[in-house]
């Protein structure tokens, strides 16, 4: 059977919650600009990393901790594209030099890390004054011990509530933090991965359904997300939302 990620990294899709808007906030809070050098850690297939370089002309590095992910996300890169590259690597354990970034990103990547140390870590490589902007799932009031388990084991994401990222950032040494915990909204968030996912849509789709009808072992993967995914806990959007924290070295 595959897990949740290898049934994403199989047909070329990673996505994030709040979509590009979210993106696009993060940017705007973390000054980044043409001169910008930027770490996107958990790059998936690549998508969010050259919207980002071709939104504000930073020069970026995505790193994630999957080969397939890496291989997909330079399949997208045009080749006169020059200013993103994307290598293997692990936000727990990152292999760049201390105060080596403007600006470190990180879109649903560090809820399935071991916090105290891939936080840690963004801060080690940022430069002093450099910012980080994260966006991962908070949650919007203390959940149930169903719905908690129900996020760690079928997704294996472990998500927080607004004060403990804060607190996490700030033992890790940032200063000046900003957060917004945002609500779920499933319309919104199918729209932003459009938008976000539009380029490789009929790709994405073609890979799915030659993988569904020619594989057992993806289809049988496949039909067990799907009635995951109908057996949701009750009450799970009422919980489930999430965040963006800015914080500076
Ligand atoms: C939900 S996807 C989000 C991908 C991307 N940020 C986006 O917005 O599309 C999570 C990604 O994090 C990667 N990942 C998980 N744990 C990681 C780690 N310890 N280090 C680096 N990447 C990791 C996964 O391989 C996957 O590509």
């Amino acid at each position: 059977m595959y897990d949740y990620f290898e049934i994403q990294a199989k047909i070329g899709i990673t996505k994030h919650i709040g979509g590009l808007e979210a993106t696009r906030k993060l940017l705007k809070w973390c000054k980044v600009d043409n001169l910008d050098y930027v770490l996107v850690v958990g790059s998936g297939n690549g998508v969010s990393a050259i919207k980002i370089h071709e939104m504000t002309g930073c020069t970026v590095v995505g790193i994630d901790l999957s080969e397939d992910m890496v291989l997909m996300a330079r399949e997208k890169l045009k080749s006169s594209e020059t200013g993103v590259e994307f290598i293997v690597g692990n936000a727990e354990n990152l292999e760049f030099d201390n105060n080596t970034f403007d600006v470190v990103i990180s879109e649903s990547v560090t809820v399935f890390t071991d916090k105290t140390k891939s936080i840690p870590e963004y801060h080690r490589v940022l430069k002093d004054g450099g910012f980080l902007g994260l966006n991962e799932v908070t949650w919007i009031s203390n959940p149930s011990h169903e719905i908690d388990e129900y996020c760690r084991s079928v997704m294996g994401l472990m998500a927080e509530t607004e004060d403990v990222w804060l607190s996490l950032l700030m033992e890790a040494g940032f200063k000046n933090i900003n957060s917004s915990v945002n609500r779920m909204s499933q319309w919104k968030q199918m729209r932003g991965d459009f938008e976000l996912q539009s380029m490789d849509f009929f790709k994405i789709w073609g890979r799915f359904f030659n993988l569904y009808f020619h594989e057992t072992e993806y289809r049988k993967s496949a039909n067990r997300l799907a009635w995951e995914a109908i057996h949701i806990p009750k009450g799970f959007n009422h919980y489930y939302g999430y965040g963006l924290y800015v914080g500076q070295k």
